[in-house]
C-alpha cells in the first residue's frame, strides 16, 4: 500500500518543482509554524474551488485565512479592484476613498463612531493595544489562552495550562520576543470566572483585556454570557475591553461579534473581510477614545501611519464587498444554515462510528478537535495529535477538499448545498480511511 503522503505527491510534480524553486530562496512561506508533508502550491481559484500548480482542481476551505465570505474572485470585488487601479493604486496623499468604507464600519460596528485604517489584523492590534495604554496611562495587557491578535512581538504569545489550567501563565510563539515584552501580558483563563478576579486584583496595571468575540481555535456560539460578564468586569475596574473582530467581523453576521453577543467593547479591531480580499486592518471605537489618533491633537497622541494605509484598492474594494453583504443579508442565514449542516454530518458520522474527533464550529468557521472528550479550550499543540491530523487531512485533499495547514477553515456564499455534502463525504470517508490504516 503506498502511503496517502506519496500519492499525493504524485499528483503534483509541478508543485514539487514550485518548491525546489522556493526554498533555494524564501526562508518561510505563508505563515511559520506550519509543517505539512508533502508539497502543494495553489496557482489560481474562483469560488468555492482552488486549482494547484498541476491543473489540480479543489473545493477551498482556506477561503485566505477568512476575508474571502463571498468566495474567491467574486464579480464585486474584482471589478472594484480594477476601477481602483484604473484611478490610482496607491496614492499616500488623503484621498477621497477611505470615507465610504469607514462610514460602512461605522454603520455595521456598534462601537464605532470613527476608524482608522492600516494593513492588517497585526496592525490593528498593535494600534488598538498602544490607544488603550496612551487612554489609560497604563501598561499591560491581558489576553486568554487559545488566542490570536496576530504576529508582533505584543501577541504573539501562547498559555501554558500546566499545572493548573485556571491560572496559565504564558511564553512566547518562537524566539526573537524580549523579556520585557513578555512581563507585559497578563494570561486569562478562557471561559473561566477566575479571569474576572484575576483583572480585578490587576486592574491598576491593566491598559486593556483584549479577546476574540469567538477564538478561531475553539469556535463556539456558548459565549455569550461570559462575554457580556467580562464586559461588566472591565468596566467596573476601568480596564479597557477592546474585541479582536478579524475574523468575526462580518462572518458572524454584518454587525459581527459585537451585534450576535450584544456586547460593546470600548474599541475593536478589524482586517479580513473588511478589505474584501485586500490587504486591510482597522481600529474602531467612539469618538472620544479615538482621540489620540490625532497626532495634533492634546490628547495623548499617540503615532499610526504607514505607507500604504488607506490605499485605493482595498478601500474600494473592501466597501464595494461591505456594501454587498449589507444589500445581501440574506447570506448570512444561508450560511450559518451551511455551517450547521456541514457540523451536524460530519458530527453524526463520528458519534455513530465512534471516532475520536468532533467539529467545532461557529456558523461558517469550524475547527475538527482529534478528541473525544468535551472541548473546554483552544487547541494546543502536541506532536503525534499534530501527525494525525496532517494524515487526515492528505486523505482529505486526496478527496479533493483543502483545509490549510492551520486546520482553521471556512466555508463561503460561493459554497453551493452540494459542496457541503461533497465536503461531509470526504471527511467522513478520510476518517474511514484513518481506521483502514490503523491510526484511530
Ligand atoms: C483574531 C485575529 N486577530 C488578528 C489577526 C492578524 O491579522 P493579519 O494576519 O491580517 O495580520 C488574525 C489573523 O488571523 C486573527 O485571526
Amino acid at each position: 500500500m503506498t502511503d496517502i503522503f506519496q500519492e499525493l505527491q504524485d499528483m503534483m510534480p509541478a508543485s514539487e518543482k514550485v518548491f525546489e524553486r522556493n526554498t533555494r530562496v524564501l526562508a518561510q512561506e505563508v505563515v511559520g509554524t506550519i509543517l505539512l508533508p508533502y508539497k502543494f502550491y495553489a496557482a489560481e481559484a474562483k469560488g468555492s474551488r482552488v486549482t494547484d500548480a498541476d491543473g489540480n482542481e479543489f473545493i477551498d476551505l482556506t477561503m485566505g485565512f477568512g476575508p474571502l465570505l463571498l468566495g474567491h474572485n467574486p464579480d464585486v470585488a474584482v471589478e472594484a479592484a480594477r476601477a481602483a487601479v484604473e484611478k490610482a493604486m496607491l496614492l499616500g496623499i488623503p484621498n477621497p476613498y477611505q470615507g465610504e468604507l469607514a462610514e460602512l464600519l461605522v454603520d455595521a460596528a456598534p462601537c464605532a463612531e470613527q476608524v482608522v485604517f492600516c494593513n492588517t489584523g497585526t496592525e490593528a492590534t498593535m494600534y488598538a493595544i498602544r490607544l488603550a495604554r496612551a487612554l489609560t496611562g497604563k501598561t499591560r495587557i491581558a489576553m486568554f489562552d487559545g488566542s490570536y491578535h496576530g504576529a508582533h512581538d505584543y501577541v504573539i504569545m501562547e498559555g501554558v495550562l500546566e499545572p493548573d489550567p485556571s491560572q496559565p501563565s504564558h511564553r512566547p510563539q518562537g524566539h526573537g520576543v524580549p523579556n520585557a515584552t513578555t512581563e507585559q501580558i497578563l494570561f486569562l483563563p478562557y471561559r473561566d470566572p477566575r479571569a474576572f478576579e484575576l483583572i480585578e486584583s490587576n486592574k491598576d496595571e491593566l491598559a486593556c483585556v483584549l479577546l476574540e468575540p469567538v477564538q478561531s481555535s475553539n469556535p463556539r456560539l456558548d459565549v455569550g454570557p461570559y462575554l457580556r460578564e467580562l464586559r461588566e468586569v472591565c468596566t467596573r475596574n476601568g480596564v479597557l475591553l477592546i474585541l479582536d473582530e478579524v475574523i468575526t467581523g462580518f462572518r458572524l453576521g454584518y454587525g459581527g461579534g459585537q451585534e450576535r453577543f450584544d456586547v460593546t467593547p470600548d474599541l475593536a479591531t478589524y482586517g479580513k473581510i473588511l478589505g474584501g480580499g485586500m490587504p486591510i486592518g482597522a481600529v474602531a471605537g467612539p469618538r472620544e477614545l479615538m482621540k489620540p489618533f490625532n497626532f495634533f491633537g492634546e490628547d495623548n497622541p499617540i503615532f499610526s501611519g504607514g505607507t500604504f494605509g488607506g490605499n485605493p484598492v482595498s478601500m474600494l474594494t473592501g466597501a464595494a464587498v461591505v456594501r454587498h453583504l449589507h444589500d445581501n443579508p440574506e447570506i448570512y442565514p444561508d450560511l450559518r444554515r451551511k455551517g450547521d449542516r456541514l457540523t451536524e454530518g460530519v458530527n453524526q458520522f463520528l458519534q455513530q462510528g465512534d471516532y475520536p474527533a468532533q467539529l467545532l464550529h461557529a456558523d461558517s468557521m469550524f475547527h475538527l478537535m482529534f478528541t473525544r472528550e468535551s472541548v473546554e479550550r483552544g487547541r494546543h499543540f502536541d506532536e503525534s495529535t499534530m501527525m494525525l491530523e496532517n494524515r487526515y487531512y492528505a486523505h482529505l485533499m486526496k478527496r479533493g477538499v483543502v483545509v490549510p495547514g492551520i486546520h482553521l477553515f471556512f466555508i463561503s456564499a460561493a459554497h453551493s448545498d452540494a459542496d457541503v455534502d461533497l465536503v461531509v463525504d470526504a471527511m467522513c470517508d478520510s476518517f474511514r480511511a484513518l481506521r483502514s490504516e490503523g491510526h484511530v
